[in-house]
């Protein structure tokens, strides 16, 4: 009973559909249109987008762009010239132990120039001259005569030679003696008349050696001699004194 009532539903609903106006066909509906001249229907929906256009022209140059971080280091160059040598440094501290042979080690060396020193003294001391000395290469001579510098200096030029004037200890040494055995000061070749204060030998040549008394060159003027003192004088202690050149020494020229 209830199939029968199932299919006799089913089937009228079938009819139905397929007598409904809008169920037809396609050229049916049109006609049924144009038939009818009703109002337009409202729009179709947009279209699909159309073909991309051609390429456009080439615009104009952007500003420019914000610097970049650094590139990466590139290789080294080639080695540089050597620079100058550098000051000298300050001296290193050493430690005791170094120290200590370094002062047995020059204790040793001043016990040596001192026999070497006394050895060159007596072969000086043993190659006396007629009225003098010789000292290395310089020979010291006197006549025993006396005289002011000025008298003194053009005795020895007119013997060839010049007044004597020490330029180390030994020659000093060697001037003492000769003063020592005269028993009276010598005048040295030694003076400062061309320049106050600038003591020079009598070539021109500044003094390289001295042997100054105390307190002395000290150009003191004498009551009779206001000019100051530009000459030397030579005492028996072998010590020098600058005195008036017109004071009277004993004259030892050297050759
Ligand atoms: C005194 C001074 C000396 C000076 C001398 C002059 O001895 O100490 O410097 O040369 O008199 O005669
Ligand atoms: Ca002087
Ligand atoms: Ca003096």
């Amino acid at each position: 009973m209830y199939l029968q009532a199932y299919f006799i539903i089913v089937l009228s609903t079938v009819l139905v559909k397929t007598t409904d106006p809008d169920q037809c066909r396609c050229e049916d509906k049109v006609n049924a249109c144009i038939i009818r001249d009703g109002s337009p229907g409202a729009n179709g929906l947009p279209g699909r987008d159309g073909f991309p256009g051609p390429k456009g022209e080439k615009g104009e140059q952007g500003l420019r762009g914000v610097q970049g971080p650094p590139g990466k280091a590139g290789p080294p160059g080639l080695k540089g010239d050597h620079g100058p040598t550098g000051e000298k440094g300050s001296p290193g501290t050493c430690d005791d132990s170094e120290l200590e042979l370094l002062k047995t080690q020059m204790k040793a060396l001043q016990a040596e120039l001192q026999t070497v020193k006394e050895e060159v003294t007596k072969i000086v001391k043993a190659q006396p001259v007629p009225n003098g000395t010789r000292v290395g290469e310089k020979t010291f001579q006197t006549d025993g005569s006396k005289g002011g510098y000025e008298v003194a200096q053009s005795k020895c030029v007119q013997a060839g030679r010049v007044l004597a004037s020490p330029r180390n200890a030994l020659e000093n040494d060697a001037l003492r003696e000769i003063v020592r055995t005269h028993n009276t000061r010598a005048m040295l070749g030694i003076n400062d008349r061309l320049i106050e204060g600038t003591f020079k030998y009598p070539d021109g040549e500044t003094i390289g050696y001295t042997n100054w008394s105390k307190n002395e060159p000290n150009d003191a003027s004498g009551e009779d001699d206001a000019g100051g003192e530009d000459c030397v004088e030579l005492f028996g202690n072998g010590k020098w004194n600058d005195v008036p050149c017109s004071h009277e020494r004993l004259i030892i020229c050297e050759y």
